[in-house]
């Protein structure tokens, strides 16, 4: 798979880089960026490695790249400052990001490619991305709360002790101030969290929090977050270009699951080939739902927000013109794959849920059928 990572010579691009080399698995590594000397020098150094990690072609290059590029992953963007919310950022961050955009269409993305955005604010940003390149829905991801989920997973594990890679445990929604902790889902070992020695419902609250907040803790140490968001980044890519269907809290248009509408936000997503082949609508807590659906509330305003004080992200937000089966919109299939060539699009309920016989939890899959391994 050939990668561009368009703010490649910054700290999340050049780490995602990293991570990417370490991985091994994706065969080509563009590193795009507006400060050419960063960049360059962020490939050299990359390129020294080479010889002690993988056989990848590795460079920094320009737009040129793009026309043959099947993933493009977008993390350039201004950074926040300590004291300033994601959402803050927006009005900075809204006009460079659609310039880069427009240069990257026009540069001739294609539209069987995929498009990982990482800029801040991601969920926001994700949805214009979504509109503006016209590319179906289930292309267009947003990191959301990938890093989250993976510092939530750290914090707790280095609290209780435990190995990070034995943590489970979920947030879903903004990768912001709105973001929701799974604590029905969270474990240790395949263990609930609560069956650990120094457990407690004070020091569930205090991880949370600090979770919430890591992002500023990051910036205001080491002016912002690297290593961990490259590793987060690379989740998604690896996903993508292995096919793996891994279910992972990625962002991306949904209008559908847990009563959501036309909205890019975290849910469970299985993420492949193409890009999101399927959103779960998993049962949780009725807390957990209720704050899932008062987390699209914040980010489905601040996208009417953008669009009436940003006419560049008004005019983004039309799109190219009905391109693709999957030109979003408010009717539309809320974000899922469109019936592939060799599966329809489905409608799988397995087990039954709510008013349904059994009381069994209800899970709800929409996306292709066939070629998954998971049935999806
Ligand atoms: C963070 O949470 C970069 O938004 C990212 O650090």
């Amino acid at each position: 798979m050939r990668v561009s990572i368009i703010g490649g010579g910054g700290l999340v691009g050049s780490c995602t880089g990293f991570a990417l080399q370490a991985g091994g698995v994706v065969g080509e590594i563009n590193l795009i960026d507006v400060n050419g000397d960063l960049c360059r020098g962020q490939a050299l150094d990359l390129l020294h490695g080479a010889p002690l990690a993988a056989d990848q072609r590795i460079r920094a290059t320009g737009y040129e790249a793009i026309p043959e590029t099947d993933l493009v992953c977008i993390t350039a963007g201004l950074r926040r400052k300590p004291d300033e919310s994601r959402l803050d950022l927006i009005n900075r961050n809204v006009e460079l990001f659609l310039k880069i955009l427009d240069d990257v269409i026009a540069a001739g993305l294609r539209p069987d490619a995929v498009v990982v955005v990482v800029s801040n604010p991601v969920d926001v940003l994700t949805y214009l991305a979504t509109k503006r390149t016209g590319l179906p829905p289930s292309q267009v991801i947003g990191l959301g709360t990938m890093l989250d989920s993976s510092r939530f997973r750290g914090l707790i594990a280095q609290d209780l002790g435990l190995p990070p890679t034995q943590v489970t445990a979920t947030i879903l929604g903004e990768h912001g101030d709105s973001m929701v902790p799974l604590w029905s889902a969270a474990q240790a070992a395949g263990l609930p969290l609560e069956k650990f020695p120094g457990w407690s419902a004070s020091k569930a609250e205090e991880l949370f929090q600090r979770t919430k907040g890591s992002g500023a803790e990051v910036i205001k140490l080491k002016g912002g977050a690297g290593f961990a968001v490259g590793m987060s980044i690379r989740e998604v890519i690896h996903a993508v270009a292995l096919d793996s269907r891994r279910i992972l809290p990625v962002s991306s248009l949904v209008s559908g699951p847990y009563g959501m509408q036309e909205v890019c936000i975290s849910v469970p997503t299985v993420v492949g080939s193409g890009g999101v082949r399927a959103q779960l609508e998993l049962e949780l807590w009725p807390k957990e739902v209720s704050a899932l659906q008062q987390s699209a509330r914040v980010l489905r305003e601040t996208i009417d927000l953008v669009l009436t004080s940003n006419p560049n992200a008004a005019k983004a937000a039309v799109g190219r013109g009905a391109s693709g089966a999957g030109q979003a919109s408010g009717g539309g299939r809320g974000g899922l794959p469109s019936p592939s060539a060799n599966g329809q699009a489905v409608r799988v309920t397995m087990g039954s849920g709510g008013s349904a016989v059994g009381g069994r939890p209800r899970v709800t899959i929409s996306g292709q059928s066939g070629g998954g391994r998971g049935g999806y």
